[in-house]
């Protein structure tokens, strides 16, 4: 069996990315550990549009299969899937996370209609993501106020289709076990309501021409993306293998929990910065973001 040098390429790439947050907290800058995780999160969203949702699907699944069979045959939240397709490990792993054989079925024999909502979710979050930070590094005071207020609310905009699809997407999820039925779709409805209300609380601050209150909601606004995104994979990553005797439990912590952590570690390193004590987050924002020390 030919090794999927595209997973091997991703476990590389996140030995590469704790490098960059080690450095990152030694040197008091996070600036090129946040650039190489949106690169990261490109390279992975892209993969929908050029493979298809269920190859995409696979090579996802493919990141998993590793961790979670590790030292097991059989467990609860593991389950095979027809011809064991759902995987780019070719016959090497024929148990894969419950959730990833429920995913890859859903996008595999679903309508197109279901498909398409998957690409405008991840499609407009994937642009969310980029230019929400493009708006942090450019606030909008001086010189770039006028972008800064149009990127503004071509976000909104994006980030209003992308949870739109993403509510949807997940008020199907009651028959689908292994999400753990209800509680993924209320639970994914929670994350939506973080993500969202965050945003819609500093849209309405700048309304009000508040621009502190502005600047602290669209801080924590970023922190739920993060949340939504990157703490979600890597923390299932981790869960996956200590959760296995219980099925669905891993997908519906990561489900309840990332957007409320993405949203808590930012307002903890928005805190320290402003108050001036800690330094960890400054040389990552100082004099980039329009933040007052
Ligand atoms: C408002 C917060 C979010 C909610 C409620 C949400 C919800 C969902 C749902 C329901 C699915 C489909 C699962 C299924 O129906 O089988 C999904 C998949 C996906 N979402 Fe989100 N999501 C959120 C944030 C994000 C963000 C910020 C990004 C990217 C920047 C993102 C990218 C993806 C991707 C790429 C997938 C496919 C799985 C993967 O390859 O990782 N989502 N999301």
């Amino acid at each position: 069996m030919a090794l999927p040098y595209g997973i091997l390429a991703i476990y590389g790439a996140l030995v590469v990315w704790i490098g960059l947050l080690i450095q990152g907290y030694r040197r008091g800058s996070y600036w090129l550990f946040a650039v190489f995780g949106i690169a990261l999160m490109l390279i992975l969203n892209v993969g929908y549009f050029i493979n298809g949702a269920p190859n995409a699907i696979a090579f996802f699944i493919g990141i998993y299969d590793v961790l979670d069979n590790l030292g097991t045959d059989a467990a609860p939240a593991l389950a095979t899937c027809p011809d064991n397709a759902c995987t780019v490990w070719g016959n090497r792993y024929t148990n894969h996370p419950s959730w990833g054989v429920a995913f890859h079925d859903r996008f595999l024999n679903g309508s197109n209609m279901r498909t398409n909502l998957l690409y405008g979710h991840i499609g407009m979050n994937s642009i969310v993501f980029v230019l929400m930070h493009i708006q942090f590094f450019r606030p909008g005071h001086g010189a770039s106020k006028k972008l800064h207020s149009i990127l503004g609310r071509v976000t909104f905009v994006c980030l209003t289709i992308s949870t739109v699809c993403a509510i949807i997407l997940a008020g199907q999820h009651g028959d689908v076990a292994s999400y753990g039925g209800s509680l993924s779709t209320y639970g994914f409805w929670f994350m939506a309501l973080c993500v969202y209300g965050c945003a819609i609380m500093g849209v309405l601050a700048i309304r009000k021409a508040d621009r502190d209150a502005h600047r602290v909601w669209m801080i924590r606004f970023i922190g739920s993306m993060w949340g939504a995104f990157w703490i979600f994979r890597v923390m299932l990553f981790v869960l996956g293998p200590i959760l296995r005797q219980w099925d669905s439990a891993a997908l519906l912590t990561v489900i309840w929990f990332s957007a409320p952590l993405g949203i808590l570690i930012a307002e903890v390193l928005r805190r320290k910065y402003q108050s001036g004590q800690g330094g960890a987050m400054e040389g990552a924002y100082k004099g980039r973001s329009g933040f007052n020390v």
